[in-house]
Parts: C-alpha cells; sequence; structure tokens
C-alpha cells in the first residue's frame, strides 16, 4: 500500500527536562509508546512517533548557573552528551520518527506567533500576579506553598508583593474542558477523569499565569521585553510545532493532528488534560483523540530519584540484563495505568520465568529437537492429531486477543494472552513427549507434525512479541527458519505460513538464565559505588554548637614534639608507636591509630607534630601512651581521611601553644 493510502497514527511521550539524567522511571512511558509505535507500524499504519525534551525553565537556569556553564551549554550536554537523553533512546532501541528539542529555533519562533495569537484573541490578558514573595529568591510563592510562614527554599522572610503578568482565560473553558472529560473518551484511565473534575475543574479554573519575569531562560514574548512564556505552554504545544505548526520547518500537520494518544506519567495528567485543550480551543484547533495517564515506577513506596536499595541507572541494568528484558520487563509487570513497585529482584525474576524459563525454553527445545531428529530441516510428512487443534485454534486466535488488550494499552493484559500461548506450547511439548515419538521411525511424520506445530506456536508469539523485543524477535525468526513474509501482522493470524520442509539453526541461547544471588551482589557493589559516588568529595564535621570555657581550655598543654621514632605495633593493624623528642630532654611515648594513613611509618621520623601532653598516661597494648597526638580529619567519598597536624619545622620541641 502506498504511504499516503495507510492509516495514520501519531503518538507522544511527554518531553523530558534535562535537569538532571534519566532514571528507568523515566524510559517506562518511551519505551510503552515505542511498543505502541512498533505495535502500530506492524498493523500496517503510517506511524509518526514524537519525542523529546523540554529545555527551558527556572530549574535549568539554576542548575546551569551552578555548574558554572550557560543554560544552552547545561541542557545540551544532558541531552546530547554521553549517555545523555539521546544515548539512552538509542541504547533502548526506541524508535521515534521525530526528536523535538524546546530550544530549538522553529519552535520557539512558533511559541512566540502562538502566545501572540492568544492575546489578540482576548484569552491572553495582562494582569497582575498576586502573592508572597522571597527577595534573595526571587521567588513568588502561595500561602499554601509557605513553611511556617517563610520561604520553602531559603527559610528567609516573605512579603505580599505584585508583578506584572500574563493570564490565560482558563476559567472560560471550565464548562468545556469538564464535558469533554466527562462525556468523552478523551482522559483514560477513566480514574484520572474523577480526580481532575473533583480535584481541579469543579473547585474552580482559575485564570493561568503564563508569563514570567524572574528569570530569563525560556521564550521571550517578543512584544514585550522581560516576559518569558510560561514552560508548560512552551512546553505543551511541542506535540504541534513539531508537526509544522506555525513554523516551516515541517510539514505534516494535515496528516497527523490531531494526536491520538499523547502517553504521559500521572502528575502531569492536570496539565495534559485541562490546560492544553483549553488552549487548543482557544486557538480553534482540533483537540487531541487521547491522553493517556499511565502510573509510576515506585521504588520501596517512594519517588524513584530518591530511591536507595536498587540500581535504577538503565544503562547499567541494559548492560547487565540485556535491552529487550529490560524493555520487556517494563511492560510485562506493571499494569500501564497504576503504579508499579520496581525491585532488582523483581526483574530477574521476571527475566528468569518468562524469558528464560518459558519463551527461551520453547524455542531452545523445539530447535535443538528439529535438529536432532532431523537434522534440522523438517521432513515434508505430516501427521495431525485431535490434540492439535486446541494448539492451534489458541494460537490463532491469539491475534485478535493481543489487538483487544494492545488497542486499550493493557501491555500486560496483551503479554499475559502470549505467555499462556508459550505456556501451552510447552506443555504440547511434554504431552507428545517427542523424545518418545522419536524411538520409532514409524512415527516420523507424527514427529514431524508436533515439531512443526511449535515452530508455528514460536512463529506466531515472536511476532506478536516484535513491539516488546524487536532484536531478541529477530534472533527467534533465524533460529527458526521464519522470512520476513511469514512475521508479519496477517500472518501472525493464520496457521501453517512456514515452509513445510523448513530448517532451523538452533543458535545461543536468546535470554540466558541470571544467577539471582549473584547478580543482586553485584547489583548491590554497584549501588554502594553509585551512593559514593554521589557523595560530596568532601564532608567535614559540622562545627560544634557547644562551648569550651577559656580556662577550660588553657588546662590542655599542647606541645610541638619532634617524631624520633616511629614503628609499628605487633599484633596491631591501626597503632604506631612514637617516640618524640618534646623539649624535656627525655623521650615520650605516645601510640596513635593511624597506621592505615601511615604505612611507611619510618617516613614520620623528624617531622614536628603537635601533642596534649598532659592527659593521664594509658596503657594501650601493653604499652605507656603519654599523651595524643592532634590530627586533622575529614571525609572523602564517605571515607575518612587523616593527617597529622604537622608545624613549621623551624619551631623547638617544647614549644607550647596557646
Ligand atoms: N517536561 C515535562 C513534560 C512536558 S510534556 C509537554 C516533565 N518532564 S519530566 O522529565 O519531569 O517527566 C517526564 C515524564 O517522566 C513524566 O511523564 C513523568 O511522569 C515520567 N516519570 C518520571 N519519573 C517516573 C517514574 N518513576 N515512573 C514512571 N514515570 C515517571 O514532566
Amino acid at each position: 500500500m502506498c504511504q499516503d493510502c495507510k492509516k495514520k497514527f501519531y503518538i507522544t511521550t511527554p518531553i523530558y527536562y534535562p535537569s538532571s539524567k534519566l532514571h528507568i522511571g523515566h524510559t517506562y512511558c518511551t519505551v510503552a509508546a515505542d511498543a505502541m509505535a512498533r505495535y502500530k507500524r506492524l498493523q500496517g499504519y503510517d506511524v509518526m512517533f514524537l519525542t523529546g525534551t523540554d529545555e527551558h525553565g527556572q530549574k535549568i537556569e539554576e542548575k546551569a548557573k551552578a555548574a558554572g556553564v550557560t543554560p544552552q551549554e547545561f541542557v545540551d550536554n544532558i541531552v546530547c552528551g554521553e549517555k545523555g537523553v539521546l544515548d539512552l533512546w538509542k541504547l533502548m532501541n526506541i524508535s521515534n520518527d521525530r526528536f523535538i528539542r524546546t530550544t530549538d529555533d522553529y519552535h520557539v519562533a512558533a511559541i512566540q506567533k502562538i502566545f501572540k495569537k492568544m492575546y489578540e484573541n482576548g484569552d491572553i490578558y495582562k494582569g497582575a500576579y498576586k502573592g508572597m514573595y522571597c527577595t534573595p529568591c526571587e521567588s513568588f510563592w502561595t500561602e499554601s506553598q509557605l513553611v511556617d510562614g517563610k520561604c520553602p527554599d531559603c527559610g528567609g522572610e516573605v512579603h505580599e508583593a505584585e508583578e506584572e503578568a500574563y493570564f490565560f482565560r482558563l476559567s472560560k473553558y471550565a464548562p468545556r474542558v469538564r464535558e469533554l472529560l466527562t462525556t468523552t473518551d478523551f482522559l483514560e484511565p477513566k480514574s484520572r477523569v474523577n480526580e481532575m473534575v473533583n480535584n481541579f475543574i469543579d473547585p474552580g479554573l482559575e485564570d493561568l499565569c503564563v508569563s514570567r519575569t524572574s528569570f530569563t531562560w525560556g521564550v521571550p514574548v517578543d512584544f514585550d521585553p522581560g516576559h518569558v512564556v510560561y514552560v508548560w505552554i512552551d512546553a505543551l504545544f511541542n506535540y504541534m510545532t513539531a508537526l509544522g505548526f506555525e513554523n516551516d520547518r515541517y510539514n505534516d500537520l494535515d496528516k497527523y493532528w490531531p494526536c491520538d494518544v499523547h502517553f504521559v506519567g500521572k502528575e502531569i495528567v492536570r496539565f495534559h488534560s485541562i490546560i492544553w485543550p483549553a488552549m487548543l480551543m482557544s486557538l480553534d484547533l482540533p483537540l487531541p483523540k487521547k491522553v493517556y495517564g499511565h502510573g509510576w515506577l515506585i521504588m520501596d513506596g517512594g519517588k524513584m530519584s530518591k530511591s536507595k536499595g536498587n540500581v535504577v541507572d538503565p544503562y547499567v541494568l541494559a548492560e547487565m540484563f540485556g535491552v529487550d528484558a529490560l524493555r520487556f520487563f517494563l511492560l510485562r509487570t506493571f499494569p500501564f495505568g497504576s503504579d508499579g513497585n520496581f525491585s532488582n529482584e523483581l526483574l530477574i525474576n521476571t527475566i528468569n520465568i518468562d524469558l528464560a524459563n518459558d519463551l527461551g525454553n520453547l524455542v531452545s527445545r523445539t530447535t535443538a529437537m528439529v535438529e536432532k531428529y532431523f537434522g534440522g530441516t523438517l521432513p515434508a510428512e505430516r501427521q495431525f492429531a485431535d490434540i492439535d487443534d486446541e494448539l492451534i485454534l489458541m494460537l490463532t486466535g491469539l491475534r485478535d486477543r493481543y489487538e483487544a488488550q494492545m488497542e486499550k494499552f493493557q501491555f500486560q493484559n496483551a503479554l499475559d494472552e502470549v505467555f499462556r500461548c508459550i505456556q501451552r506450547s510447552n506443555k504440547y511439548i511434554d504431552e507428545n513427549m517427542p523424545w518418545a515419538l522419536a524411538k520409532d521411525e514409524a512415527n516420523r511424520a507424527r514427529l514431524a507434525t508436533v515439531m512443526y506445530n511449535l515452530l508455528e506456536s514460536v512463529r506466531i508469539c515472536a511476532t506478536l512479541l516484535l513491539p516488546f523485543m524487536p532484536d531478541s524477535c529477530q534472533k527467534i525468526f533465524r533460529q527458526i527458519g521464519a522470512a520476513e513474509e511469514v512475521t508479519t501482522w496477517q500472518a501472525a493470524k493464520l496457521w501453517g505460513k512456514l515452509p513445510e520442509t523448513v530448517t532451523v539453526h538452533k543458535g545461543e541461547a536468546i535470554f540466558p538464565r541470571v544467577d539471582t544471588a549473584k547478580a543482586l551482589a553485584e547489583l548491590e557493589e554497584l549501588h554502594q559505588q553509585q551512593l559514593l559516588a554521589a557523595l560530596p568529595a568532601l564532608e567535614t564535621e559540622p562545627l560544634s554548637a557547644e562551648t569550651v570555657e577559656f580556662d577550660d581550655f588553657c588546662k590542655c598543654d599542647l606541645r610541638v614534639v619532634k617524631v624520633k621514632d616511629c614503628k609499628t605495633v605487633k599484633k596491631s593493624d591501626k597503632l604506631l608507636c612514637f617516640t618524640l623528642d618534646d623539649g624535656t630532654g627525655e623521650d615520650r611515648q605516645i601510640l596513635s591509630g593511624v597506621r592505615q594513613w601511615y604505612p611507611e611509618p619510618e617516613k614520620l621520623i623528624g617531622k614536628t607534630l603537635v601533642a596534649i601532653v598532659n592527659l593521664p598516661p594509658r596503657k594501650i597494648m601493653w604499652r605507656d601512651s603519654n599523651g595524643m597526638l592532634l590530627s586533622a580529619i575529614h571525609k572523602e567519598k564517605g571515607e575518612e581521611v587523616l593527617h597529622l597536624v604537622m608545624v613549621d619545622d623551624a619551631i623547638p620541641a617544647g614549644a607550647k601553644l596557646e
């Protein structure tokens, strides 16, 4: 079919804030959208799959400042730099057709035009933003955001203030948006509709402040310098500017708009289901057909970014378990509309049970038996039995059952359908006992039929798994000898598409079993390393809040001492034994637990140190210790680091410190 005659499907992910590196939670929605896009392409649609980055706003401006770079340099690094957003989508095999950055010139210019249009049609007006203002932070806060009446950021005083700002007449569109949400399938799952109506629309929608003057990293309002466009307006219109709305860079608006579905995380459903349609209504533009608010991957009941016990870096997980296993896990384990508790154990279990045991075994047992019993190529003889009918019926009906779930974005249920067939096929092996059939040449036709049926099951299941695990399914096709024309959407509903005398190529295990204990230990080790790496390089003890009386301090007799000798102490890996000249003419012995930082004690001989000499004598490891050497302690990457306090060698032994 020619490209123009194909049915169109336009799907988007949210555009990501490049304020820090993305974690596995961020990949969730993109992997889901990718599976959906691949599924629609498999069905024969002309798909436009858009993702991108949302690069403006105060947060980015502040982070860039802290990093000592320009905001553009900052976002360039996170988006295009090594292991940045673009690298991550490449790694995860994301098949987006387009990538938009809100700092792209064509988008910026389009946003300025859009803002002006809404200003000209009267839906954006100039007013005053009132709130509690914190001068040092240059931020407005609402009463409810304040903490004990103070600025939630710096804890400082706030005062009532007003600032000129533009507003969008969101209130005007409240009735139409309410109707859209309550009488159509615009927003799904349905539970999110109640949330929007009860929490936001019914309590009364206020007009939305859509410009800022307190920072500059945004799209400038071209007719009023000093104002930048509110980041959500800039961000939401990406879905249209990326197709060519109000710009010449692209020309795909007629082809793909209105969008078929926006996949968004639950916390940004409000922007997509209330503000976005209201703005489109203001411009008299067609509304997207659907917004789907998916759940979050959470960890130990909390936010992933604050995760403590699990590795959430998609690079690490993909390297350890494989990209396809990771993609599969995300969509197999959690219902898309609800939150899901992520853990490394769950990931490993899913890989071992579904991929290594069920699917992997089915493929490797089947190809191994075809090789063993027929030298790799099936003979043409067939002998069908009643027991085959159930399998064939189940497999030829799979595509419809799968489709019904995919159309509702129920990836978990769609995969459930496929895995039921995989499990059924494994059972079919046990029921038919090919190893027993192989014992008698008279069963040759029956054995060939059993093998053929199994290869057909694998073919259909792998075709429907293509959107989830594209590379692995191609490997499966090579192993079972399935050419491209029998791995199509149409062929997934039909039995008997593989050649009668198909040749298999048994290869390496596609989904090797994971050694759970070993993998968890490795992940734990990596996690500890990540925690250390995330610690500030240098840590010092907070200053003591307790005061000491001057007279008490003066009681400490601090003296300069010279190291005459320094040795390790038998049976102690901590202690060094110092022989010191303290100016009295008699040697002073001090034992000090510094060996770890001075592995070559003889190098300390001749150094000028400081000791407190009027501590009561102590016995340490059966030796006398008369006093204590002063040292400076701090932490580096979580490890304690100690330096003996050394003073100028010109100071004589016995000099008193005051
Ligand atoms: N920039 C906005 C979106 C603008 S769309 C016009 C934004 N960016 S974000 O980077 O903060 O989040 C992007 C998406 O990642 C959101 O849909 C959010 O829900 C999703 N997730 C962030 N953490 C997540 C999990 N732990 N689990 C699942 N999705 C998560 O919001």
